[in-house]
């Protein structure tokens, strides 16, 4: 990998400010973002904006997160806020975006910043990696963006760039590391905020997995994997192995006023901390696990989920049962 990693890096012809003048044009209005333009004039990004913004991204579109976003600034304006909330709600308005350690991660961190930095974000890399919920990606996001220091950020976006523009075939995830270092010889000193999110915006829009637009491409005239016609095969990925099937019952009871029976999960683990229908446990042969007593129905439907490393089936049975009830 050494060898392909200077021979690809001394070859390359793309400069970080043909990207940064494509994004004077091009950058996305996204409800977080402070324009290349209001930077230019001196607008300094909110870290709290950009912290929660870029935790919501990590693993959820930029579609999904905007009204996510925007609820949470309205309801929870500042990081002083968010660490005053109450815990059921912030699940609550997190609920739908998935990975929900995320939202707990959040809390956990928006209460270190008010009672160990008086409210005020680290501008630190490894400070920030510390806290609980921010990584390698999202500290050098919160870096870059908040703080516009020079630091590499990698999401899907960048690895598929960097992948393409230095003609890597190494598959990923082998290839991390060496697109790591592909990236940071691109990352420049100055503009660095507006840098990282170009080449995320590059990726979302032009250097997409499928039909990607070179021909708008401000790097088209550099790139390797075009010049030798395999930008659209990358990156190669190593084949996944299968994920395994699970099964569950959920129990889906309706009181005769109208309410529904739901549970609160345990705090760790999947969904922790979440409201959910009452539930079996969630395995090859799960067991019955009624909540109440009741003429229980199992309706034909059958709902498929399908969680990052396992696909889950759950069958559905229905009850409904008068006013004075109780669980078991
Ligand atoms: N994906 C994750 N963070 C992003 C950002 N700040 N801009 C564009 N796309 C992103």
């Amino acid at each position: 990998i050494n060898s392909i990693r200077q021979e690809k890096v001394l070859k390359i012809n793309v400069n970080s400010n043909d990207l940064l003048n494509w994004y004077d044009i091009n950058a996305r209005k996204m409800p977080w973002r402070v324009s290349p333009s209001q930077i230019k004039a001196g607008k300094k990004p909110d870290p709290y904006k950009v912290w929660l913004s870029e935790v919501m991204l990590q693993q959820t579109t930029v579609g999904t997160v905007k009204t996510y976003f925007l609820n949470f600034v309205y309801t929870w304006p500042t990081i002083s806020d968010l660490a005053k909330a109450d815990d059921n709600e912030v699940m609550a308005a997190w609920a739908g975006l998935g990975y929900y350690a995320r939202a707990r991660n959040l809390l956990k961190c928006s209460r270190i910043i008010m009672s160990k930095f008086n409210g005020i974000f680290p501008n630190d890399i490894n400070e920030l990696q510390k806290l609980p919920g921010i990584g390698p990606y999202t500290s050098a996001a919160i870096s870059a963006i908040a703080f516009d220091q020079p630091k590499t950020v990698m999401d899907g976006n960048v690895e598929r760039v960097m992948s393409r523009i230095y003609a890597i075939q190494t598959p990923l995830p082998l290839a991390k590391p060496l697109l790591f270092d592909c990236a940071k010889k691109l990352t420049p000193k100055a503009r660095a905020g507006d840098y990282a999110q170009a080449v995320m915006d590059l990726g979302s829009t032009i250097c997409t997995p499928k039909n990607p637009q070179c021909n708008l491409c401000p790097w088209k005239k550099g790139c390797l994997g075009r010049r030798e016609g395999i930008a659209i095969f990358l990156p190669n990925k190593a084949k996944k192995p299968a994920q395994p099937i699970r099964y569950g019952i959920i129990y889906v009871v309706r009181r005769e006023d109208g309410a529904w029976l739901l549970e609160k999960r345990i705090p760790k683990g999947l969904l922790g901390g979440m409201l959910g229908w009452p539930s079996s446990d969630w395995s090859n042969k799960p067991q019955e696990a009624a909540p109440i007593n009741a003429g229980w129905a199992t309706s034909g439907d059958l709902v498929k989920h399908v969680f990052s490393h396992f696909t889950l089936y759950l069958t559905v049975k229905v009850a409904e049962v008068p006013l004075r009830t109780d669980c078991l």
